[in-house]
């Protein structure tokens, strides 16, 4: 009961005319009651012998007509038709004629006198001498010999007859008002929930139906602004979704394709040593050295692998001590010489000492081997350039060739796994996995990795990494 946005909004809007509709109630009997109005409420069971009387005396002619007399068996006939009690008193109060024979003879007390025996006619209630309240008509009577009488029609006064007075006068139409409000709320709520209920329900549609595979669905940004934010942030998400389904799909075609091409050719030259093709050792040593090769090549691979897998799943523990860059650098350099004599490239180091880093110098090492690994392999008969400077609180260290370059489209994405520039894969020793590796390394390490080049001139890697003040170095 009342789960839906429709039935709710109705509830509240029914509580909120039922509350206006009593403030507005009890704002009318207030007034109500301090207004002149008030005099009059309650003594309506009167009117009927009222008109009566009226209507008798206007037909019974001229005041020298009338005598106490006739005035007595004219307000007991009243009495009889009525249910009323009627007084007839003189100029001072006193009761001549009473229709229940009690107070006959009888003066009433001065206050009652001063408000009934007027010159006009005038109504109320009073308090009679027996402690009851009660409520009067009276009306000035002109009678033979000059004289004025009055004449009283009274009722013993109830509590509720106000409230009833007011109910019978004000209810009707703060009924109907409520009922004009009740229509109109239904229809509010049932607007309002359908603009808010319907593209909800277009967003939980789409997402059953992303659920069941199909991630081209995007829900429609509909409605209001909240719900358009629901719907916008749903669209996010299912687009991330789409992303990480589809990298995890590359992820998969890109680690078969790499290791079917070693392991082709590891199975065609041990094909070769068992069938006897490579027969004479010199055939037979080439085809274990490229056996042996391309093992290597699959193992570095599964190791990058695994290492990334680590870095997703936040297991890699990256060692905190001090790092001394400037020694860490040239080691990687030197390590690299022979590469850069056989592709015909100047290494050239500017890399003064003492530039100290916090980190782990393995998985530094790992970093600029590859950057300056890279260089020289896609740099031929030029230059690699190793530099490394302060920036503010940062290490800066470049390193820079002369070599091919990466074309701008290529630039933005050769950080991500397997993304190779050169399609042609000439270099067949890379996975594509190095700057990868490299992205995360420095990232936990509080750094970052850039990444500049044109094409035919040749690129830059730089490596920023916050540098360690006043410390001993160990590295
Ligand atoms: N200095 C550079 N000059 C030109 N292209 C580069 C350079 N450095 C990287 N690249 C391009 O970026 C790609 C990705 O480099 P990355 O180091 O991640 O992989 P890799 O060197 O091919 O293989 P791995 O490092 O895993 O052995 C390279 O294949 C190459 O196309
Ligand atoms: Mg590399």
């Amino acid at each position: 009961m009342f789960r839906g946005l429709n039935a709710r909004l109705l509830l509240s809007y029914i509580l909120i005319v039922l509350v206006c509709l009593g403030l507005v109630a009890a704002g009318l009997f207030l007034f109500v009651r301090t207004s002149p109005l008030w005099s009059r409420v309650g003594v309506e069971p009167l009117d009927p012998a009222v008109q009566a009387l009226r209507a008798q005396l206007a037909s019974t002619g001229a005041p020298e007509a009338r005598t106490v007399e006739s005035l007595r068996i004219l307000l007991a006939r009243i009495c009889q038709d009525q249910e009323v009690r009627a007084l007839l008193l003189d100029q001072s109060g006193r009761a001549v004629f009473d229709s229940e024979g009690v107070w006959t003879g009888r003066p009433l007390a001065d206050l009652v006198v001063q408000r009934i025996v007027r010159p006009t006619t005038s109504q109320g209630t009073f308090v009679a001498p027996d402690g009851r309240r009660w409520i009067f008509f009276s009306e000035p009577i002109a009678i033979s010999g000059g004289r004025d009488l009055f004449a009283v029609f009274i009722a013993p006064y109830a509590r509720w007859l106000p409230f009833l007075w007011f109910v019978d006068n004000f209810f009707p139409p703060l009924l109907r008002a409520g009922l004009v409000a009740l229509v109109l709320s239904v229809l509010m709520a049932w607007l309002l929930a359908r603009s808010v209920a319907r593209p909800l329900r277009r967003v939980a549609g789409t997402a059953n139906a992303l659920a069941q595979g199909d991630l081209a669905q995007r829900a429609p940004v509909s409605g209001p602004k909240e719900v358009r934010d629901v719907a916008q942030a749903f669209n996010h998400m299912a687009d991330e979704v789409t992303t990480v389904q589809q990298s995890q799909r590359d992820l998969i075609a890109n680690v078969s394709h790499e290791l079917k091409t070693p392991l082709t050719s590891i199975q065609g030259f041990s094909q070769a040593i068992l069938d006897g093709t490579a027969s004479d050792p010199a055939s037979v040593e080439r085809a274990a050295t490229i056996i042996s090769d391309e093992a290597e090549r699959m193992r570095r691979m599964v190791t990058a692998l695994l290492d990334l897998a680590r870095f997703d799943a936040g297991q890699v523990k990256i060692a905190r001590g001090p790092v001394d860059l400037s020694s860490l650098v040239k080691r990687c350099a030197e390590r690299l010489t022979p590469q850069a004599e056989a592709a015909g490239n100047a290494l050239v180091l500017s890399v003064p000492d003492g530039f100290v880093v916090t980190g782990d110098p393995d998985w530094l090492t790992q970093v600029f081997v590859n950057l300056i690994d890279n260089a020289i392999c896609h740099t031929h008969d030029g230059r690699v350039e190793v530099t490394a400077e302060y920036e503010g609180e940062s290490v800066r260290v470049t390193v820079t060739d002369t070599g091919e370059g990466i074309p701008p489209e290529d630039l933005s994405r050769i950080f991500e796994r397997f993304y190779r520039a050169d399609k042609s894969r000439r270099r067949q020793t890379g996975a594509g996995l190095g700057l990868s590796i490299a992205r995360e390394v420095v990232r936990l390490h509080g750094g970052n990795i850039v990444a500049e080049s044109l094409v035919g001139l040749g690129s830059r890697f730089t490596v920023q990494l916050p540098a360690r003040k006043n410390d001993q170095t160990t590295a």
